[in-house]
């Protein structure tokens, strides 16, 4: 279980030539002045400190594990050739391809013929509005059949409608909300509830209209790590497709922060389209996008246009090493998923314990409890309670824990509290202290003890004003 040192401790490397503090600059993105940052500690401080820091962020991103680097070192040294050459070296790529699909359509229950490779889950996002958008407008004259409100409106033709809901990643929201603006859909977003954190079923059903083209609600929240009602809102959107007599409402999950965690069935679930982020189950930066029968059962319109590769659902040089990782990471959770959810559950129970134990019940609160939602196995996100003791602030004096306050991509929202949590129903001077602290394959026990203790002596130090 255990990860080895190099993987869990973030020590930094300068590359041949460049000065640690070179290094430092570039890899966490700020100005080297020596003391910018980081509890006041001076670069120099900090990177000394590196070396026996403590990494409970595997919701923004996971090392990769050593099966998963020595399948991408093999096929970078090996499996070079154009996988689309008739010769060795391109056979040898176009076969590893072949596998990893294989792989990857397993580890959701799909098929191989399912899956799209790509660069990630924001382009798998993203190409999966881009297609429904395009398929309304295909398919408008049946939707004109649906009456006045399908049809046209003030004289314009009616635009394609998407609903999601309001605790959606970035790479969801922002596509959503340029599209409204640009005029070329409308969008409702349904708000999940603020009693369980969850999208309420009946609201989305609710919400539909005869010009509806794409639902797109995640499967696991990143930041509260509540699971959404995805295979029962498949079955509504089932049943109500059946009464339409245009095109199909088609659905979309994000499965980003679910696979490796939690099991992911395609056909349990029912959805049309499903996003699949390798960063996140110890595989390199690169996605997949799985689509029920592509191009046949369910639309794919590409956004660029190329050489034919991916059926040319998603054409390009096929990035064969991190497609060979992204293969290997499949197998590892296809293997070993139960597994890895025990020793999730059972170290983040460990972990919640362990707060209320040093901190007492009453001053930690947490936002990943919710009457009613199931929740990711390996997801805290915890206030500790009082004046003074903003997530932002505990993170940045703790000398060992690295853990965010929420999504990496919002890490320049200063100390703005969560939406995510916000439209959760956590309150805002909740919100405002809240970490998120997600725990990985190789966290142990005693990781756990060293973080809570760190935890305890940044807000002891934070209390005294000191
Ligand atoms: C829920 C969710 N969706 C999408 C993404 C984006 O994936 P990528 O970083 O591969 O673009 C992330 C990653 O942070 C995520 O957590």
């Amino acid at each position: 279980m255990r990860q080895p040192k190099s993987d869990i401790r973030c020590t930094l490397h300068p590359a041949p030539g460049k000065r640690e503090a070179d290094v430092m600059g570039e890899e966490v993105g700020f100005s080297c002045d020596g003391h910018h940052a980081f509890g006041g500690h001076s670069l120099w401080q900090y990177y000394e400190l590196q070396e026996e820091r403590i990494y409970m962020d595997y919701n923004a991103t996971t090392p990769m594990e050593p099966e998963v680097i020595q399948a991408v070192t093999e096929a970078l040294q090996e499996a070079w050739g154009n996988p689309s050459s008739s010769y060795l070296p391109g056979r040898k790529a176009r076969s590893i391809i072949n596998q990893s699909r294989e792989s990857v359509a397993q580890m959701v229950a799909g098929r191989a013929e399912d899956i799209i490779f790509m660069s990630g889950g924001t382009e798998a996002n993203n190409l999966v509005f881009h297609t429904a958008v395009k398929h309304y407008w295909e398919g408008r004259g049946a939707a004109e059949m649906n009456g006045p409100e399908g049809s046209h409106h003030n004289g314009k033709p009616a635009l394609p409608h998407i609903i999601i809901s309001n605790v959606e990643h970035d790479s969801i929201r922002l596509t959503v909300e340029n599209l409204s603006r640009e005029g070329r859909a409308d969008v409702t977003v349904v708000p999940v509830s603020k009693v369980t954190a969850c999208v309420e079923v009946e609201d989305v059903m609710a919400a539909i209209r005869p010009t509806t083209c794409l639902i797109s609600v995640m499967l696991a929240n990143n930041e509260t790590g509540v699971l959404m009602p995805i295979r029962e809102l498949c079955q509504r959107v089932r049943s109500a497709n059946k009464q339409r007599p245009g095109p199909r409402v088609l659905v979309h999950t994000d499965a980003a922060q679910a696979i490796g965690k939690v099991r992911v069935d395609v056909q349990d679930l029912g959805v049309d389209y499903l996003t699949i982020v390798g960063h996140k189950f110890y595989a390199p930066r690169i996605g997949a996008l799985y689509v029920n029968g592509p191009g046949t059962t369910t639309p794919v319109f590409p956004m660029f246009f190329g050489g034919g590769q991916e059926r040319n659902f998603r054409p390009g040089t096929e990035n064969t090493p991190m497609i060979a990782g992204l293969g290997k990471a499949a197998e590892l959770v296809c293997s070993n998923l139960p597994e890895y959810q025990t020793h999730l559950r059972e170290t983040r129970l460990y972990l919640e314990q362990r707060l209320q134990d040093v901190f007492g019940r009453d001053k930690v609160r947490f936002n990943s409890h919710f009457p009613g939602s199931d929740t990711l196995p390996n997801t805290c996100n915890v206030s500790i309670l009082g004046p003074g003791l903003q997530g932002r602030k505990v993170l940045s004096n703790c000398k060992k824990l690295l853990a965010s306050v929420g999504a990496a991509c919002h890490s320049d929202r200063g100390d703005r509290p969560s939406r995510i949590l916000l439209n959760s129903g956590v309150p805002a001077e909740v919100a405002a202290n809240a970490l998120r602290l997600s725990v990985g394959r190789g966290t142990t026990r005693g990781d756990v003890d060293q973080v809570v203790q760190d935890l305890k002596e940044a807000v002891q130090q934070l209390e005294r004003g000191s």
